[in-house]
């Protein structure tokens, strides 16, 4: 015999049993009815006024028109109309003055700061201090050029690349590899460049070398070595090396030659951020 149902006279059983177990027909509670009638209404109201349901291209747009993309770009157009009297001012500067103008160099070492991170730290490093091969722009030795202009036109146009023709070139000739120096004359020479950094060195090889280096090298390096800027043809005298200055490294660079490539600019950046990193740059201790 089936027991009664203990609410049986609240609302009955749905007519269902099992073992003797029956299923009361309990109504749901009001609160969470009434909740998941809101939730529906919500829902739909939501995804009318939202962008809501995939589509192959993109969700359905939604009757507000809302976009987080849409969003950045507004706060990305009103930082730069914030912004723009300034890179305007930038613009119309002499190169030359901007150090001598506080607002705007301030602005320009800020604004040329954060350039710097994003197209040139992973080159320079994010201190500007440079590796091997990518020079470091935190001191006086230049390869190009230290003051504002010279430094405008290298971020400008770039180095031996080939998308800007008036990039900054220059080559210099793999003396090994294409047989201009006999090996021997290789050693010596290379002998004769440690030694100009005052690193002793044999004297029979460092006199004789002297003789190839004046012959094959003083034409970009200049006669006492302290290089030529126009040439972009670094000092040798100053223990300061881009590519290294132990006798193996020496050797491979002037075997082979060295090709530093700079990416230009002018393509990538606006004027007004060309300019503003380079007087950060300018302003990091080695500018002249
Ligand atoms: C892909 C690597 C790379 C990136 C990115 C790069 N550089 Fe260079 N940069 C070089 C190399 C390599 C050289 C040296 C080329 C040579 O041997 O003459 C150089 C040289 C320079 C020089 C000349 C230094 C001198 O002694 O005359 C300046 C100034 C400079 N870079 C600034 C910048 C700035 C500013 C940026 C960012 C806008 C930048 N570089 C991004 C590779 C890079
Ligand atoms: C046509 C001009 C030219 C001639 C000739 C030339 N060089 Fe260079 N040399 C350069 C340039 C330009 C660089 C920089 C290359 C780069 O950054 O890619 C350089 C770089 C070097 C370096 C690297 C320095 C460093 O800081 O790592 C050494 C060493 C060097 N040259 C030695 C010589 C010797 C020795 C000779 C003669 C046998 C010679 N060069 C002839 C133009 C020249």
């Amino acid at each position: 015999m089936a027991k009664q149902p203990q609410k049986k006279q609240d609302h009955g059983t749905t007519g269902h049993e099992w073992d003797g177990i029956e299923e009361l027909n309990t109504p749901l509670p009001r609160w969470w009815l009434w909740t998941w009638y809101a939730c529906i209404v919500w829902a739909i109201l939501y995804s009318v006024a939202y962008p809501a349901w995939p589509g192959i291209k993109a969700a359905t747009p939604g009757l507000l028109g809302w976009s987080t993309r849409a969003n950045v770009q507004t706060e990305i157009d009103m930082a730069e109309a914030r912004l723009a009297p300034m890179n305007v001012k930038l613009e119309a500067a002499d190169l030359t003055a901007i150090a001598g103008d506080p607002e705007l160099q301030t602005y320009a070492a800020s604004a040329g700061g954060a350039v710097f991170k994003t197209w040139c730290a992973q080159c320079h490093g994010s201190g500007a201090a440079g590796a091997k091969g990518y020079p470091n722009l935190l001191d006086d030795d230049w390869l190009w050029g230290g003051d504002i202009e010279a430094i405008h036109t290298t971020v400008t146009h770039g180095i031996r690349n080939t998308d800007d023709d008036d990039a900054r070139f220059s080559q210099m000739p793999a003396f090994g590899r294409d047989e201009l120096l006999e090996p021997v004359q290789i050693d010596q020479v290379v002998n004769f460049v440690m030694s100009l950094s005052d690193t002793p060195q044999d004297p029979t090889m460092v006199a004789e070398g002297a003789v190839v280096f004046e012959d094959n090298c003083a034409a970009c390096h200049m006669e006492d070595g302290t290089g030529d800027r126009a040439q972009g043809a670094p000092d040798l005298t100053d223990a300061i090396w881009l590519y290294g200055g132990d006798f193996a490294t020496l050797k491979t660079t002037v075997s082979n030659a060295r090709f530093g490539v700079m990416p230009n600019w002018n393509t990538r950046l606006s004027e007004a951020e060309i300019r503003a990193v380079s007087a950060y740059v300018h302003q990091l201790g080695g500018g002249e």
